[in-house]
């Protein structure tokens, strides 16, 4: 009983001496003969680690605990607290060692260790810092935007020592210009360009977490100018049309004014991706005309026109083109080749120089056909 009312005293002594000790200071107290106290270097460890905390006893101990702030954890052998990571590790004449597992910032504190010797009172006291490693936990998911509007992406973290945010584009390409060290990145009346792949980086000295998000922009379509087309009547032909837009976009086919849908006379309309294809099988008389193309999404449309003109069909006297400069080639050929041997190196001039002998002949040739239609 007389032991006991004791131990109240040392311990309401330590508890008087916590409040009053500033933290962190080297303390010894003058004056007080009766009693000896200690801060220890601060203890830092890292979330989920275990940590030991040990003070040295001495002769004649009569009592000694280990305090966590206010709530005694240890009374010699006997634990006091209810919290299955605290243990006893070592307890003896040197020393008095706990160990405290799965450490987690609630931990963090002042620790004493408070010894009761035959006279004099005594603490050791030391702080515990727990360190976490950086985890985001509020993030944009994927955005999906129209072309124009503010864009704020949002990266927030936690962590101990509080983790630096850095922001920076990965895809297309990576893109200096746009990085940003703000937890929240904003992208004001974005652009098609900067559409893309970002990465949040949270960093602290123990860890680094990162996440992606994908931006995706919308866009009205923009359409490629069309090129003209021109068919032999009888032949077959395709219109392309090209647009460029996110969402991609449908496609509609006029002619003049009116709507044009696949499988319409011999008229097939194919879509792949961002290109529309019309394709006439049999291009007869009345196909020959103004064709236009629309692109359409969400969010515009655009439109190119394609003109689809006859191509008259090789008669003899484009057929007598044709054989000729057929003809004047490949004798120019021969001829060079005769002149310099069939081993000889041709240098650019030669072909010209030597295409006046086939010339003559060649019209003689050219006469001969002509007679012939
Ligand atoms: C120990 O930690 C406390 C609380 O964070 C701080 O005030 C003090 O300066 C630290 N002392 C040392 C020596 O680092
Ligand atoms: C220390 O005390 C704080 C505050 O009461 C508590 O949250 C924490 O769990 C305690 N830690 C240990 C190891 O007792
Ligand atoms: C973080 O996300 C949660 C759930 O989405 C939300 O309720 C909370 O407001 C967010 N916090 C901040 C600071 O935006
Ligand atoms: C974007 O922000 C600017 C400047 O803050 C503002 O003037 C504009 O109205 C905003 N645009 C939209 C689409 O919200
Ligand atoms: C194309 O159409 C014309 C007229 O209808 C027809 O005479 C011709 O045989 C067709 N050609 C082909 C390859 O189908
Ligand atoms: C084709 O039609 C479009 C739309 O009707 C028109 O703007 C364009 O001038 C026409 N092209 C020709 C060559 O007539
Ligand atoms: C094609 O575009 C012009 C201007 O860009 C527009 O005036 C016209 O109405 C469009 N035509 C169609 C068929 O969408």
């Amino acid at each position: 009983m007389m032991g006991e009312c004791v131990w109240r005293r040392v311990v309401s002594l330590s508890l008087r001496l916590m409040l009053v000790i500033p933290a962190g200071l080297p303390v010894r107290s003058q004056g007080d003969a009766q009693s000896d106290n200690t801060v220890m270097d601060n203890i830092t460890v890292r979330q989920g680690e275990t940590v030991f905390l040990s003070c040295s006893q001495g002769d004649v101990v009569t009592h000694t605990a280990w305090l966590n702030r206010s709530s005694i954890l240890y009374a010699g052998e006997d634990k006091w607290s209810v919290d299955p990571r605290v243990s006893l590790v070592t307890l003896n004449r040197d020393e008095f060692t706990i160990k405290i597992e799965n450490i987690d910032l609630s931990d963090e504190g002042l620790y004493v260790c408070a010894v009761q010797t035959s006279s004099k009172p005594r603490t050791t006291s030391v702080h515990i810092i727990v360190q976490v490693p950086p985890k985001i936990v509020n993030f944009s998911n994927s955005l999906v935007v129209n072309e124009g509007s503010n864009v704020t992406l949002m990266c927030l973290a936690n962590g101990k020592p509080e983790p630096a945010i850095s922001w920076k584009m990965l895809s297309p390409k990576a893109n200096d210009d746009i990085d940003s060290e703000d937890e929240y990145f904003e992208i004001p009346s974005i652009s098609r360009h900067r559409a893309g792949m970002y990465e949040c980086t949270a960093a602290n000295d123990i860890a680094i977490d990162t996440k992606t998000v994908n931006l995706l922009v919308n866009y009205p379509p923009t359409m490629f100018e069309g090129r003209d087309v021109g068919v032999t009547l009888g032949h077959s032909g395709v219109l392309r049309c090209e647009a460029d837009a996110v969402p991609e976009a449908d496609f509609e086919w006029y002619r003049d004014d009116r709507r044009i849908f696949n499988g319409f006379d011999g008229i097939e309309i194919e879509d792949i991706g961002s290109t529309s294809k019309l394709t006439f099988h049999n291009v007869s008389e009345a196909d020959y005309g103004n064709y236009t193309c629309v692109a359409i999404n969400k969010l515009g449309s655009a439109n190119t026109s394609i003109i689809l003109y006859e191509v008259i069909e090789p008669t003899s006297s484009t057929l007598l083109q044709e054989m000729t400069s057929s003809v004047l080639e490949h004798t120019a050929t021969e001829y060079n080749q005769l002149r310099e041997g069939p081993g000889a190196v041709q240098d650019g001039n030669s072909g010209t120089a030597g295409t006046y002998t086939p010339v003559c002949l060649l019209l003689i040739f050219a006469l001969q056909l002509l007679l012939k239609f």
